[in-house]
């Protein structure tokens, strides 16, 4: 089994090339081409479609792994027509290469697909109502790919964190090192999700895969502060960081940020656990195991 990947130097992506190994022979690609650890990957850029053709019909895959994104949330605000592009545009092309060629799609989306305004676990069913230009690209490419009739599935996401990239927890270690007292927002809740996690769960769904969308996120809830006083605790065990500094919970209002977010995007993952018996971790274990990586990396 052939699989394409895209994004292999993105959270989510790296793990699956990691994992998607004991499935099938990966192609790892990557917008330019970069070396991985040493690994060459191919050069894939979602912003050129004629790139897109040629590489799928030359490399032939029986499954295309789409973990490439524009995920800039704030800054997708004022670059609608790359976020559009990457997000809903590429998507489309592969889901239309998949339905001429009965290759599988496999792609991911996002919690912010939802407003938000709910106190209840999100279903897949439930209307989309994305805030800002990230999440309404999103929601257009979940829609390319279901309205294609290709095969596919699609994995909704939240809050990734992995120990090799940009993201909420890389960011609070770097800023406990300067920082004394931080102001965190504290009314946003989701579910942090370890992208181990992610690639582990897609490479069960692909033992026996059913077309669909679904959630995929660690169980467990918390907001951003509390998902930040857990990092500290835990880093400080690891001895990663010197200090914890002083906490500050504030409201979204005081935290204004060009793209809004929804204050409420727990996603109900009943459904992956029926379809494909898969149990996600809760987050605080995950984010545990994941801070370990960082203390053999130091
Ligand atoms: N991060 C989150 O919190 C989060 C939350 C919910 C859902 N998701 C979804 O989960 C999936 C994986 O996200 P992630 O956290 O792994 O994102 P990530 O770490 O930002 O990785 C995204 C990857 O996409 C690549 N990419 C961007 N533009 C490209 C282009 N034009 N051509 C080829 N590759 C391009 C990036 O490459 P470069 O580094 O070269 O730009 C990067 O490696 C995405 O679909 C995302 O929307 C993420």
């Amino acid at each position: 089994m052939k699989i394409l990947l895209t994004g292999a130097n993105g959270q989510v992506g790296y793990e699956l090339w990691r994992t998607l190994q004991y499935i099938g022979e990966v192609i790892p690609t990557t917008r330019t081409g970069t070396e991985i650890a040493g690994m060459p990957t191919v050069t894939l850029n979602l912003s050129d479609a004629a790139d897109i053709e040629k590489k799928v019909n030359a490399i032939q895959p029986d499954i295309i792994c789409n973990a490439a994104a524009y995920t800039a949330v704030d800054e997708a605000e004022n670059s609608q027509v790359i976020a559009y592009t990457i997000n809903s545009d590429a998507p489309a092309i592969f889901a239309k290469y998949a339905v001429i060629t009965d290759t599988r799609l496999i792609h991911y989306s996002t919690d912010y697909v939802f407003s938000g305004t709910s106190s209840q676990p999100w279903l897949e069913d439930d209307k989309c109502n994305p805030q800002g230009i990230y999440a309404d690209s999103k929601m257009l490419g979940e829609q390319a790919i279901i309205d294609s009739g290709c095969q596919y599935m699609i994995f909704r996401t939240a809050w990734v964190f992995s120990d090799r990239a940009h993201n909420f927890m890389n960011s609070m270690l770097k800023l406990a090192q300067v920082n004394d007292e931080l102001n965190i927002v504290d009314d946003q809740i989701g579910s942090p999700t370890w992208a181990s996690s992610i690639a582990m769960a897609t490479a069960m769904t692909l033992r026996n895969p059913v077309d669909g969308l679904y959630h995929m996120t660690s169980s467990g809830k918390t907001s951003w502060c509390g998902f930040a006083r857990r990092i500290f605790s835990q880093a400080e065990k690891l001895g990663l960081i010197d200090r914890i500094p002083k906490i500050n919970g504030i409201p979204t209002s005081q935290y204004p940020t060009p793209a809004s977010r929804p204050s409420y995007s727990v996603l109900d993952c009943n459904k992956l656990k029926s379809t494909f018996d898969i149990k996600m971790p809760n987050w605080q274990t995950s984010l545990q195991l994941c801070m370990q990586n960082i203390r053999r990396q130091n």
